[in-house]
């Protein structure tokens, strides 16, 4: 999978995607992420990229040329199958959301700043506007460093253990369960016997418990259906 992010602030982009499982998962060809800057496509000497707002009021507008310039030089080389904006007003990112782009192959993810773009970029040039929740951000980067860090993992093969994507919390509508690790007793405090007993049954059939449990205490709203 290729996603490409155009930012204007891309500095913001250097280092989430440089450490651990996305960095191995670019290693291996298995998905690839280019920051475009968007001031390279700026207009005129001082490469601007955004203006006055038409009919007043305060705050700055992301330009539409560049965008356009932008957005058009990476399809003329590609076919992209997503152009998404990251804006507050956006359709909520979640879990089916990320499953569902992480089996495209090419999607471009602009970043708004200021005020936000020009509409005509988003009639015209965007085919998904995603929110990342419901609070405003002052840029798109992060929100797009938190979309491709979810839809990364999810790519085949990323993930060290293929099947551990599927025991995350939310992939199958539950909250993962509690996990422990060593020592088997710290401070008095001691695991779950039921983990030491060797019975993969009888282990699988407690986390799945713990699940309901943990998902009916702290998100009733998704056992809803
Ligand atoms: N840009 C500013 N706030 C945002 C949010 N909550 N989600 C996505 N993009 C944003």
């Amino acid at each position: 999978m290729r996603i490409d992010i155009i930012s204007a602030v891309p500095d913001l982009l250097e280092s989430p995607f440089q450490h651990s499982i996305m960095k191995r998962a670019q290693q291996k060809g298995l998905f690839e992420v280019i920051i475009h800057n968007l001031r390279d496509y700026g207009i005129g000497r001082h490469k601007q990229i955004d203006d006055y707002q038409f009919g007043g009021g305060a705050g700055m507008v992301m330009k539409i040329e560049p965008i356009a310039n932008c957005i058009n030089d990476l399809k003329a080389q590609r076919s992209y199958d997503e152009v998404i904006y990251l804006t507050p007003d956006g359709k909520k990112f979640d879990q089916p959301m990320a499953n569902r782009l992480s089996m495209l192959s090419s999607i471009i993810l602009l970043c708004g700043h200021y005020k936000g773009v020009d509409e005509r970029v988003r009639e015209h040039f965007v085919t998904l506007e995603v929110s990342i929740g419901d609070f405003v951000l002052s840029g798109g980067e992060l929100a797009a460093a938190v979309m491709v860090d979810a839809i990364g993992r999810l790519i085949p093969g990323v993930l060290g253990d293929e099947t551990s994507a599927l025991f995350d919390s939310f992939q199958d509508n539950l909250l993962a369960p509690p996990v422990y690790t060593r020592p088997e007793e710290y401070n008095g405090w001691r695991i779950p016997e039921i983990l030491k007993s060797g019975h993969d049954g009888k282990i699988s059939e407690w986390r799945y418990e713990e699940s309901i449990k943990r998902t009916q205490a702290r998100r009733p709203d998704m056992l809803k259906d």
